[in-house]
């Protein structure tokens, strides 16, 4: 099979690396992809979210199969594109990527699906929000409904602030994805991710994991990407997964299906997880970065074959082969990320690191000069590895992460703390 991979991040990186372990691809493309992916595969250079452009290359190109990585082409409907084209393609339909791409349409799917999820107010103007506001006090959350690169949502601890960021997001800080708002009850608990694959009917569960959104150790400072993630998440037990299924995963598919716009692809279940009960957060449609890479070092080869099932509508006959394994992710950033960084520093030492079935180091925002690997983005490399334990998958991404040679980029030292027992 010729496969076509879009999108340039850790994540696609780690897709690439899973798919190239699969016997049945031939030639694999990535677009535009980045230093590390073209050390294992051909990149293209091509607008991914122009559906036009990426039919006109998959056919050129004689691609039999595209996954689509990021949430932006999704939402620009590059997956209607394509099959309408007759190509197949891992990934939800613009109609159905609205379950990340506009807040209160998930809200209204999981009021119509009865799943558990917080509770919440939809405006489109200041003065009537505020008055819920008032009227719930705080804390409350201050949501962006459109799409706003992870930065729509505001946790406000008083009423003030939650005014405030009403008053910015009608204000246009955040474009059009705030022209209209969700405010919603603050959640308690413990977050973890619940990622599964979809036919538009079947559900296929594919693991679990937890990252670390703020870029300080003890999980302090300003909110990121992600600056590390492991799998499986040990709060989301076997109990509290089929929960998540029972109540808010199936019952959301199903909704999709009975509206007309059946989900295919991968769904990423954000979840709040308090007393065993587990409620949703967000859904994302598309696999989480830095989680991605931690679920494709554990399901290796499979993941190609389990995204072709789910883009063919045979994931009822399909399964996943468990290891009885742990994974983490530690990602290494630009210094002053998540604000200002410099970009073009020299990183060092790549060429000596592992690269197993165990270990590997996804490259994320990097660039080739001259043949010397320079740092170009925020979050910038992924040491990733995988072992009997939690503990033994931390000693290598460590390993690795210091044998890495780039005196211009940072990385947290307690990656996975909390499954750990520590602090
Ligand atoms: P979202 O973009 O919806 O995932 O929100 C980003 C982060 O804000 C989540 O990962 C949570 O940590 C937090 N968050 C969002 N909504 C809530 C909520 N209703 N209660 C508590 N925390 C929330
Ligand atoms: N790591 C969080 C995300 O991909 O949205």
């Amino acid at each position: 099979m010729n496969i076509l991979i879009l999108g340039s991040g850790g994540r696609e990186h780690s897709l690439a690396w899973a798919v190239m372990q699969n016997p049945k691809c031939d030639k694999l493309i990535v677009a535009p992809g980045n230093a590390g992916i073209a050390q294992i595969a051909e990149c293209a250079a091509l607008d991914i979210e122009d559906g036009g452009a990426v039919v006109s290359f998959a056919d050129e190109n004689a691609i039999d199969f595209v996954i689509i990585g990021p949430e932006a082409p999704l939402a620009a409907g590059v997956a209607d594109r394509l099959r309408e084209a007759g190509i197949l393609v891992f990934g939800p339909s613009a109609a159905a990527a609205r379950l990340e791409a506009s807040k209160s349409f998930t809200k209204e799917i999981c009021d119509a699906a009865q799943a558990p999820t917080a509770g919440y107010g939809h405006f489109t103007d200041a003065a009537a929000a505020k008055a819920y506001v008032q009227a719930q006090g705080a804390p409350i959350v201050v949501k962006a409904d459109g799409l706003a690169a992870g930065k729509g949502v505001i946790i406000a601890e008083t009423v003030a602030e939650a005014e405030a960021a009403i008053d910015d997001m009608f204000g246009g800080a955040f474009g059009g994805a705030g022209a209209e708002v969700v405010i919603e009850e603050f959640m308690e608990g413990e977050e973890a991710s619940f990622f599964v694959l979809c036919d538009g009917e079947t559900v296929l569960p594919i693991g679990t994991a937890q990252d670390h959104k703020r870029v300080g150790e003890g999980d302090t400072g300003p909110n990121t990407g992600g600056m590390g993630a492991y799998s499986p998440a040990p709060v989301l037990s076997d109990e509290i997964a089929e929960k998540a299924l029972a109540e808010i995963i199936r019952p959301t598919m199903a909704e999709m299906a009975k509206r007309g716009m059946p989900y295919q692809g991968v769904l990423y279940a954000g979840l709040m997880i308090k007393d065993g009960q587990p409620r949703l957060v967000e859904y994302n449609v598309r696999f989480g970065d830095p989680e991605c890479q931690v679920l494709m070092l554990r399901l290796g080869a499979q993941a190609m074959d389990l995204m072709h099932a789910a883009a063919e509508g045979r994931l009822a006959e399909a399964q996943v082969n468990w290891g009885d394994d742990h994974a983490m992710t530690v990602v290494l950033a630009a210094e002053g990320y998540p604000g200002s960084y410099e970009k073009g520093s020299a990183i060092g030492g790549l060429e000596l690191l592992p690269e197993t079935s165990f270990e590997m180091c996804f490259h994320a925002g990097t660039a080739d000069r001259d043949g010397r690997i320079v740092a170009v983005g925020g979050r910038v490399l992924n040491a990733t590895a995988r072992g009997a334990s939690l503990q033994e998958a931390r000693d290598r991404a460590y390993a690795m992460a210091d044998a890495i040679n780039w005196p211009q980029g940072f990385y947290r030292r307690d990656i996975g703390w909390r499954a750990l027992g520590e602090g």
